[in-house]
């Protein structure tokens, strides 16, 4: 990603000022492959869609019937969340991690996290005005970049260690002078990689820059137990949860933040103005799921069946990926024999109707990887099995 600079160069007066024109959605992209797929694999099952990231598997049964029967529909619902939906989230964040935070001041409702990720630049640039740059991880979720965009602001990405994490030590000093925010992603999308949480907040309290900790796939962490950036304390960080990949609620939009007080107060403030709401209905539904963890531990178990069993197709086909630290995708080198991340993941397609990511929709440096997320069942996977041999 180009860092955009709108301080850069001023437009001259005579020439025609050129809009934002929003750029093609990533997965629009493979709109070619994937029609090709489907058409050669009709009459053999079909295509075998391991693109976007979006849950298979059911939500629980509990979490349907608490949204069905709410009550909530006619009124408003509240914008920072209800005193039970940030008491859930509260609840779940001292279980899943052993940090207690205030559900008053402390935690505030999403409507589901991509909204928050593509706006709190702007709501933090409309705070902190004479700071106008976003840094995030080079190779990422694309909405980070995005968000810094829609503020207007430069996007920066940092380089990222080979442990996984961002390469602070080579951010500019006038880039962390200018940065509005860094977000972090782990486990993330698209490598699995985990960050050292703790050392990122460190860095970011020496600077007076807040740091922004996407933890959407928390649950989904492999080697060891799933970490927070808050176990390193509150202040100045603000971590982010979404009900989409843990409860496969991505369908009903709830999420949330927590963390530093002020950051969480301010931001709830600014988008309640903003008429961003968790409608009632979902509210309801996501206590239910946040107070429960036994359906996460069957998740857990389809996600790592299915990591394990595709990483060895792969690498049966010549294609060999190591399992990832976190998250549900296999991030798959590209080998010499392919130009680029396209050209395997064209290949796939034409050969085995299997629909991937190329690593370049998350980032210039991921051009020579494939991004496989495991959100088919095993019987679907299995296809992929008996074509690729
Ligand atoms: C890293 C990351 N953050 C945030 C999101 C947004 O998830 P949601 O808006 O469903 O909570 C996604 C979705 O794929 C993601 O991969």
């Amino acid at each position: 990603m180009t860092p955009s600079d709108p301080g850069s160069s001023p437009p001259s007066s005579s020439a025609p000022s050129v809009g934002f024109v929003p750029p093609p959605y990533p997965y629009e992209r493979l709109n070619g492959a994937r029609a090709r797929a489907a058409e050669r694999f009709a009459d053999r099952g079909g295509l075998v869609d391991c693109s976007i990231g979006t849950p298979c598997d059911p939500p629980p049964d509990a979490v349907l019937s608490a949204m069905a029967t709410s009550g909530t529909e006619r009124g408003y619902p509240t914008s920072p969340g209800s005193p039970a939906y940030r008491q859930a989230a509260a609840g779940w964040i001292e279980r899943r991690f052993g940090v207690t935070i205030d559900p008053e001041g402390g935690v505030a409702a999403c409507v589901g996290t991509k909204e928050f990720v593509a706006t709190s630049a702007q709501f933090l640039r409309l705070r902190t005005p004479d700071r106008d740059t976003v840094l995030y991880p080079s190779v990422s979720y694309p909405t980070y970049a995005m968000g810094a965009t829609l503020a207007g602001a430069r996007a920066v990405p940092v380089p990222e260690l080979a442990a996984g994490g961002l390469d602070l030590e080579a951010v500019d000093p006038r880039d962390a002078e200018r940065a509005l925010l860094v977000w972090v992603n782990s486990p993330s999308n698209p490598t699995g990689a985990l960050s050292d949480l703790e050392r990122a907040a460190a860095w970011g309290r020496d600077r007076g820059i807040p740091v922004l900790s996407d933890e959407c796939y928390a649950e989904f962490t492999w080697d060891g137990p799933p970490r927070t950036i808050l176990e390193s304390g509150s202040d100045g960080v603000v971590a982010v949860h979404s009900l989409s990949k843990r409860s496969n609620l991505a369908g009903v939009r709830a999420g949330f933040y927590a963390g530093d007080p002020d950051l969480v107060t301010y931001l709830l403030d600014v988008r309640r103005h903003a008429g961003l709401m968790v409608p009632g209905p979902v509210q309801v539904g996501a206590v239910v799921a946040l107070d429960d963890d036994a359906h996460v531990d069957v998740q857990r178990k389809r996600y790592d069946e299915r990591l394990r069993f595709l990483a060895g197709v792969l690498a049966d086909a010549g294609l060999p990926v190591d399992l990832p630290a976190g998250a549900f995708y296999l991030w798959v080198p590209v080998p010499d024999r392919f130009a680029d991340g396209w050209a395997l993941c064209e290949w796939l397609a034409d050969e085995a109707g299997l629909l991937v990511s190329p690593g370049e929709l998350y980032g210039p440096d991921g051009s020579d990887h494939v991004r496989v997320a495991v959100v088919q069942p095993m019987d679907r996977l299995e296809l992929i099995g008996t074509r690729l041999v």
